[in-house]
């Protein structure tokens, strides 16, 4: 079957990283992660990666005198992996227009909420603070707004009474692991497309479903 060459972006333990990586292990999965590129050297991700027998990148953008000359260096790398998507996994640097104009419908990111509620960082904290009862993530498409893109997936799971913001994001972060790497086989297969800033309808039956059973395994 066809293996849609993509590139994983992190910054860090790279755990959803690490749940793309398990999944492309099954014959049928449609992905081939080419190339895993980190801004920090110490990213526990690129370990992973290595592991794994990823091609792994370290482009600081401390190197760089701006965003727009960090993110043309982001591109040039990609595009010379031979990745044809793009996958933010804890990737801790805002994109520029440009950059994301670029991979419009192709890159996908996971966040820590069910958004639009809690963007940016500390969500957890956020979720329990305001008291909210159901918490979960969100795969959405990458748009220049951070956290803001057309919505691909969410997963819902409880907060519990005695939760504290690591046990929240355990149970969070258990749902990423699930969510992400089937959103990233739909839109590698096709499935999953973006049309006029929207979702494609023959999805969203499937959205509904896992929003109700997030221990659905893919
Ligand atoms: C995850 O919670 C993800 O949703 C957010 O950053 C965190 C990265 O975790 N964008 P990991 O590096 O994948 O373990």
């Amino acid at each position: 079957m066809k293996k849609t060459p993509v590139a994983v972006l992190v910054s860090g333990n790279g755990s959803n990283l690490q749940a793309l990586i398990d999944a492309c292990i099954a014959p049928d999965y449609p992905v081939k992660i080419v190339l895993v590129i980190s801004n920090k050297e110490d990213a526990y991700g690129l370990k992973r990666a290595a592991e794994a027998g990823i091609a792994i990148q370290v482009i600081r953008h401390k190197d760089f005198p701006d965003r727009e000359a960090f993110d043309a260096a982001l591109h040039a790398a990609i595009v010379a992996g031979g990745a044809e998507l793009v996958c933010l996994a804890g990737f801790m640097r805002i994109l520029t227009a440009g950059f994301v104009g670029k991979w419009e419908g192709k890159m996908i990111n996971i966040h820590p909420s069910l958004l639009p509620s809690f963007k940016g960082m500390h969500t957890h904290a956020e979720a329990l603070a305001t008291g909210v009862k159901i918490h979960g993530c969100t795969v959405h498409f990458v748009v220049p707004e951070m956290d803001s893109g057309p919505i691909v997936i969410q997963a819902a799971v409880p907060v519990l009474p005695d939760d504290t913001e690591a046990s929240l994001a355990a149970r969070v972060l258990k749902a990423e692991h699930q969510i992400y790497p089937y959103a990233l086989r739909l839109l590698a297969s096709g499935k999953l497309t973006l049309k006029n800033g929207r979702v494609n309808k023959q999805f969203q039956a499937v959205q509904e479903y896992i929003l109700f059973n997030p221990d659905v395994r893919f």
